[in-house]
């Protein structure tokens, strides 16, 4: 099996911290269930570590990268995940969906294995974070790659629809972490922890204007009022479906 994340390197240990927040927003959707399935699990973050999981990862490169006592990790993809109906109480997928090839399969794979809730964190695409004005090339990426929030209730049935705002020290250099931290996005080691800037081709122009805006201070003045901010809705949602 081939994966996109074992060409990319991404420092997962160092870049890819789990957040605390995060993990209790999970945690609490999991709910009372003591069997999950992690779908798309990389290298393990926000695997509660009280209950029976299952990872599923298809990249060998992350399965590699996860620490020795994390969950017992099977290499294989969500449309085709090797377990029977109803195996798991709950299953999650955590900023994952948008790299799988066939996401209405893989939910329905979900759904199949997963006696009760289904956990997603995602993206909503129509969100335009402010570092889209910089690189409007993010939001199209978002776009042609990111489910609808209306999807999820067609794939899924009825779901609960969430925002997880992010903290402004998030520890997790997902691609929307640094909201509060805009220099971060001038770093290339920094960029480098989101698959999004290994995706796009062109980031050079809108970079040097985020450079020169915060040189200037115009990036202060244009967005003063997410410094007085402790968290920021990125965009990113929790979708639970029951
Ligand atoms: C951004 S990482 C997220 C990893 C982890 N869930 C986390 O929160 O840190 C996306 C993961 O999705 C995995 N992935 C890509 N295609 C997949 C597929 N078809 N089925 C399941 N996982 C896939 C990648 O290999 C990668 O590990």
């Amino acid at each position: 099996m081939t994966a996109k994340y074992d060409s990319m390197g991404i420092n997962y240990g160092e870049l890819r911290r789990p957040d605390w927040r995060i993990a209790g927003i999970i945690e609490s959707a999991l709910g009372s269930a003591k069997t999950v399935l992690n779908v798309g699990a990389g290298t393990g973050s926000y695997e509660p570590i009280d209950r029976s999981l299952i990872a599923v990862e298809p990249s060998r490169e992350m399965i590699r990268k996860r620490s020795p006592g994390t969950a017992k990790v099977i290499q294989a993809s969500a449309d085709s995940l090797p377990f029977d109906d109803g195996s798991f109480d709950a299953s999650m997928a955590i900023l994952t969906i948008h790299h799988w090839p066939d996401k209405k399969a893989g939910l329905r794979e979900m759904r199949r294995v997963t006696r009760g809730r289904i956990v997603l964190l995602t993206f909503d695409p129509s969100s335009r974070p402010w570092l889209t004005d910089y690189l409007p090339e993010l939001a199209a990426l978002d776009e042609a790659q990111m489910p609808t929030m209306s999807d999820y209730g067609r794939w899924l049935g009825p779901v609960q629809i969430t925002p997880v705002p992010v903290p402004h020290d998030c520890s997790d250099g997902f691609l929307y972490a640094y909201w509060r931290r805009p220099a971060a996005y001038l770093d290339a080691y920094i960029r480098s922890g989101s698959s999004s800037f290994w995706a796009i081709a062109k980031a050079e122009a809108g970079l040097h204007n985020l450079r020169r805006d915060l040189e200037t201070g115009e990036w202060e003045r244009r967005y003063s009022q997410l410094l007085t901010l402790e968290q920021y809705d990125a965009g990113y949602r929790l979708v639970v479906a029951s």
